[in-house]
């Protein structure tokens, strides 16, 4: 990969399994370019979030390799390094929010990036303000909602700057209003993107391209790109099939 422009990750014949488990991830490949806002779905326990766990080294493959920004991450440092770079949301808020209040953990990214304290809390009540969360900044983090929880551990993440998102079903959980407010905020984000999401709505808006997460691999055949699908022929209020 060393200097290739524009790619910011690229993941070669990755293997995995958890400690006495089958084979969850058998010789994925995968990269993501910069401007690239993909979407992953596949079945319930195929392997997404242990792709992203993967990426950023929170689980380590048995075989293959990871490449972030042009550098091969071998040792802890360089995963470390990468993951200032890159911001995981977890599946489960609960696992991503750890300080009491909310100003604390979303200044708690730029104070661990070298930020002074008043920087650090600049950033943060920015970032609040931004996603729509402006008066949160004093809210204890165990008395949110889960659609709060989620914003708020978007707040954590974009106060950081990262380079590249991994949103790990984002919108679980949230209601109409909220999803709007998430998508209008990612689409006015200049950051490259993976989405897993099993709402195909949300992606349709949210994303270019829909790969999928298939017996281990990351398939990203163009025939499952979404589309929407206008039509209209006699009898079409009955249900038919259309065979491809
Ligand atoms: N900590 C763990 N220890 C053992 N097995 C695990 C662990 N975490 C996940 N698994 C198993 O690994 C497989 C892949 O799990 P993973 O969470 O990556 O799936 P997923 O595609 O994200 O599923 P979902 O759509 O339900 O979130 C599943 O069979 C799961 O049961
Ligand atoms: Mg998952």
């Amino acid at each position: 990969m060393a200097d290739e422009p524009g790619l910011l990750l690229k993941l070669s014949d990755i293997h995995f399994s958890y400690p006495g488990g089958v084979p969850v991830l058998k010789g994925l490949d995968f990269e993501l370019r910069e401007g690239d806002r993909l979407g992953l779905t596949g079945l319930n326990g195929s392997g997404k979030t242990t792709f992203f766990h993967l990426i950023v080294g929170l689980l380590k493959p048995s075989r293959g390799h990871i490449e972030a920004f042009g550098r091969r991450l071998a040792t802890e440092e360089d995963f470390v390094v990468a993951r200032r770079r890159i911001g995981l949301l977890f599946q489960d808020a609960d696992d991503q929010l750890f300080s009491p209040t909310v100003l604390e953990d979303v200044a708690f990214g730029p104070l661990n990036l070298g930020k002074t304290p008043a920087e650090a809390r600049r950033i943060a009540m920015r970032t609040l303000k931004d996603l729509g969360l402006a008066g949160f900044e004093g809210r204890l983090i165990h008395r949110l909602s889960g659609g709060e929880k989620k914003l708020v551990s978007l707040a954590t993440l974009l106060s950081m700057e990262p380079e590249v998102l991994l949103l790990d079903e984002p919108t679980n959980g949230l209601d109409e209003t909220t999803r709007n407010n998430f998508l209008r905020i990612l689409n006015g984000l200049k950051i490259s993107y993976i989405i897993i999401s099993h709402e195909y709505d949300f992606l349709e808006k949210s994303v270019r391209a829909v790969y999928a997460m298939t017996d281990g691999q990351i398939c990203g055949d163009e025939k499952i790109t979404l589309h929407r699908h206008f039509h209209a022929h006699p009898h079409g209020s009955l249900p038919h099939r259309h065979d491809p």
